[in-house]
């Protein structure tokens, strides 16, 4: 058979992943009104628009539940499901990438108990992002994907689930129709190779006792096609970078607490590119770089 063509209409790293998976849109009609259904191009089909609202979309939804359990659970943060209602399928949008339950892979059926009968699609990533007071700002809530599972349990030894989380946010901001984005993430969580992708991060706090947990980071970018398509993947996008003043060790909390108190003195620093690994080859802690955009004025 020849190799299949690409589906986007530029290069990505995930780009085999969009023929062994297929996108939905969780929204209300009057939310998913003012979507983009075919982010860049790729179509979501109408029966993969679920609708919070009513009966037959409980199965989805509570695998989409159990994929946030699944992915969340490790992390401590497992969403309360009425948390994912009234804060993510309510006022916000849900973008993901699924697959069929007819061809889902048994163990992956068997990982999420499906229903035999159940005809629907399985969920195996899922952005959720809330829209905030100024039109085109967005808060990003969640971003999941079944891939460190997969490689976890060795599921799927043959199927290559890399880029799967990084595809699955592009393609949700462009199908929000995000301009400005803001998120809020952990120190020391993964999740930060790939918010990296979109550009430099403006920090808005180092260290956040609003959260849950204190040694949060709250950021934001401008979200364009470009950094929308330097997140996929795309080798031929290349966005500008700050200079890396200093890498803060995620666990210094001191050193967090520190730059918080220069951020609220009203300098500016921003997370200019990924992190790295602390030691080489280690899967512990992560040294995050950081620059100074602008100094105080005194
Ligand atoms: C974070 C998460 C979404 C990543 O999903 P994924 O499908 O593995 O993501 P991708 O393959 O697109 O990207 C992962 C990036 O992290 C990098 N990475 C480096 N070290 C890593 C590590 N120890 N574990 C995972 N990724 C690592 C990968 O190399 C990759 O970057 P690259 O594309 O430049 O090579 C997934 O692990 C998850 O669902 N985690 C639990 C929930 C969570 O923490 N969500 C984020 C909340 S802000």
């Amino acid at each position: 058979m020849p190799p299949l063509g690409p589906i986007l209409p530029f290069d990505i790293k995930g780009a085999h992943l969009l023929h062994e998976l297929v996108p939905y849109i969780v929204a209300t009609p009057a939310n998913l009104a003012m979507l983009n259904r075919s982010p860049f191009g790729l179509p979501t089909p109408v029966a993969h628009i679920i609708n919070p609202l009513r009966l037959e979309s409980e199965i989805f939804l509570d695998l989409l539940h159990k994929l946030d359990g699944l992915t969340f659970g490790p992390e401590g943060m497992p969403m309360p499901k009425w948390v994912f209602y009234d804060c993510s399928e309510l006022p916000g949008a849900i973008y993901g990438l699924a697959r069929p339950a007819a061809t889902v892979w048994p163990k992956v059926a068997e990982l999420f108990a499906i229903p035999s009968d159940y005809t629907g699609l399985v969920p195996v990533s899922m952005y959720v992002a809330i829209p905030m007071p100024q039109p085109g700002v967005w808060f990003g809530h969640n971003l999941s994907s079944l891939a460190p599972v997969f490689r976890h349990l060795d599921l799927l030894p043959d199927l290559d689930l890399a880029g799967l989380g990084s595809l699955t946010k592009g393609l949700a901001l462009k199908c929000f129709g995000v301009k400005q984005f803001w998120g809020a993430t952990q120190w020391q969580s993964k999740a930060l190779y790939i918010h990296a992708k979109f550009g430099p991060l403006a920090l808005q706090t180092a260290y956040t006792p609003a959260h849950s947990e204190h040694e949060t980071l709250t950021y934001g970018f401008a979200c364009t096609d470009q950094s929308l398509r330097a997140s996929m993947g795309d080798p031929t996008i290349t966005l500008p970078r700050p200079e890396v003043d200093e890498w803060i060790d995620g666990r210094d909390v001191a050193r967090l607490q520190s730059l918080q108190r220069q951020i609220e003195m009203g300098e500016e620093f921003c997370i200019p590119c990924p992190p790295r690994p602390l030691s080489p080859g280690s899967d512990g802690g992560m040294a995050v770089p950081i620059a100074r955009t602008t100094a105080a004025s005194t």
